[in-house]
């Protein structure tokens, strides 16, 4: 049901861990199946991502998504994160099954939600990004997430 290429990223997965003092920090949770994941990017003056690190508490295809997910923003500058979007991650990973779709999600939120940080701890504007809607990172349970 899973490609070689998830498979090869759930059971390596790449980028694992965390940075501190990070550049950005994005946490989103999916409420439907419980599982969250952290992204953090280390971004340099030049406004490229220099090193990033994922954190999953979550399914196979979740995590098999945040590590391609974290190989593909490696180097690219925080415009260029921009793209990869939960297709582009899909596509790398040659597919995902239908239900497993919405993990996928989840990594493109998770990225968003840090270059949102990023963006708003360094007063700049990334094109096209909207805040996270889903960002759990500063929310206690009772508020409206
Ligand atoms: Fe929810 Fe995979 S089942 S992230």
């Amino acid at each position: 049901m899973y490609t070689e290429k998830v498979m090869d990223h759930f059971q390596n997965p790449r980028n694992v861990g965390e940075i501190e003092n990070a550049s950005g920090t994005g946490t989103v949770g999916n409420a439907k199946c419980g599982d969250i994941m952290r992204i953090y990017l280390d971004i340099d003056d030049n406004q490229v991502i220099r090193d990033v690190k994922f954190k999953t508490f979550g399914c196979g295809a979740a995590v098999a998504t945040s590590s391609m997910a974290t190989e593909l923003v490696k180097g690219k500058t925080v415009q260029e994160a921009m793209e990869v979007t939960n297709k582009a991650v899909m596509e790398a990973l040659d597919g995902l099954p239908p239900v497993k779709v919405h993990c996928s999600l989840l990594a493109e939120e998770a990225i968003h939600a840090a270059l949102w940080d990023y963006a708003e701890k360094s007063g700049i504007v990334i094109e096209g990004l909207e805040k996270p809607k889903t960002d759990i990172s500063e929310h206690d349970e009772d508020e409206e997430y």
